[in-house]
């Protein structure tokens, strides 16, 4: 095949890539993402700071323009984020009523879901709720700190409840090489799920690499979350400089783990990027295909 979407759909896969509302008024932009992408994720029209600015008054403007858009022309839809202590608008970091808390949160993650309830095949319903370093602990937020660590199970259960039909992940950054602390909590939790029946489907590999690619032992982490009964998807690759080897590494662990079901991107060219100056997408700032665009096809099997 002869775009990254169709070629990973040869072996049952996604091939998306994170869009901005406000660039899809660039024809060379908006003309990469329709001809290439077979999914595509909101990189900020969904976070909470656009979606709920006041509570109870929800904004699904530019969310719907980028997924009736998606829709329309036969992509899937990432669901891009429903809790996260980051893009949070003030009035939420600031309540320190628990039950008033617990009753927002429920409440936004309802409203979302049930909004787009059959358009988003996956949803983020928790993001990057670990913290950095060796701890392998949930890091400081409003959520984890006036509801403590059991915010995130009832995150998971109320998301079931709004839309049975999408897959709930778990999203985090850093949890890429399975010897980290952070990697270890993240897979502590999701055995813990599962264990005692707490719904989640999928976990999120971030994958924003430096310029040497994805950790050795990158496809042990894969596989060994796949091994736990959950899908996993790279959600956000990047790689500073974009070497073709650090492509090819990272998209060769998706293709040799069978529940590895899709790979996201985090933008389109170069200067898309949140990393600036370190032309880390497929893409350059033209629009012309980069060396790493040619082997991420080569190892989803394409010429
Ligand atoms: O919307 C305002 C606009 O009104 C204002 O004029 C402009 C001026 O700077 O800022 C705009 O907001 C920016 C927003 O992107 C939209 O462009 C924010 O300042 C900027 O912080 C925000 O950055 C986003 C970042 O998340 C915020 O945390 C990036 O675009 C987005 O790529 C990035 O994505 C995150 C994922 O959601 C989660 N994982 C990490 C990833 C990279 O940081």
């Amino acid at each position: 095949a002869d775009t990254l979407g169709a070629q990973a759909a040869l072996s049952g896969r996604y091939f998306g890539t994170a869009v901005a509302a406000g660039r899809l008024g660039d024809s060379t932009y908006a003309g990469i993402v329709d001809r290439e992408f077979s999914s595509v994720t909101a990189e900020n029209e969904m976070k909470w700071d656009t979606v709920e600015p006041s509570r109870g008054s929800f904004n699904f403007g530019p969310g719907d323009q980028i997924a009736n858009r998606a829709l329309g022309r036969g992509q899937q839809v990432r669901g891009h984020t429903l809790v996260w202590h980051s893009q949070l608008p003030g009035w939420v970091g600031s309540i320190r009523d628990a039950n008033t808390l617990r009753s927002v949160m429920n409440n936004h993650i309802t409203t979302v879901m049930n909004h787009y309830r059959g358009k988003i095949h996956s949803w983020d319903v928790v993001n990057e709720a670990f913290a950095d370093g060796g701890s392998g602990q949930l890091r400081s937020s409003v959520f984890r700190d006036v509801l403590g660590d059991g915010f995130l199970e009832e995150a998971f259960r109320t998301a079931r409840q709004a839309d049975p039909n999408a897959k709930l992940c778990y999203n985090d950054y850093n949890i890429e090489n399975w010897t980290d602390a952070k990697t270890q909590g993240v897979y502590r939790m999701v055995r813990d799920f599962k264990a005692r029946g707490v719904p989640i489907d999928c976990v999120g590999l971030q994958a924003h690499f430096g310029a040497g690619g994805p950790p050795a032992n990158f496809q042990t982490t894969v596989s060994s979350f796949a091994a736990l009964g959950v899908d996993v998807q790279i959600t956000e690759l990047d790689i500073a400089q974009a070497s073709q080897t650090a492509y090819a590494n990272a998209v060769r662990a998706c293709m040799n783990v069978a529940r590895c079901t899709g790979i996201t991107v985090w933008g389109v060219r170069d200067s898309d990027s949140w990393r600036t100056g370190q032309n880390p997408l497929l893409f350059d700032n033209a629009g012309n295909k980069k060396p790493a665009y040619h082997s991420v096809m080569s190892v989803l099997g394409g010429a």
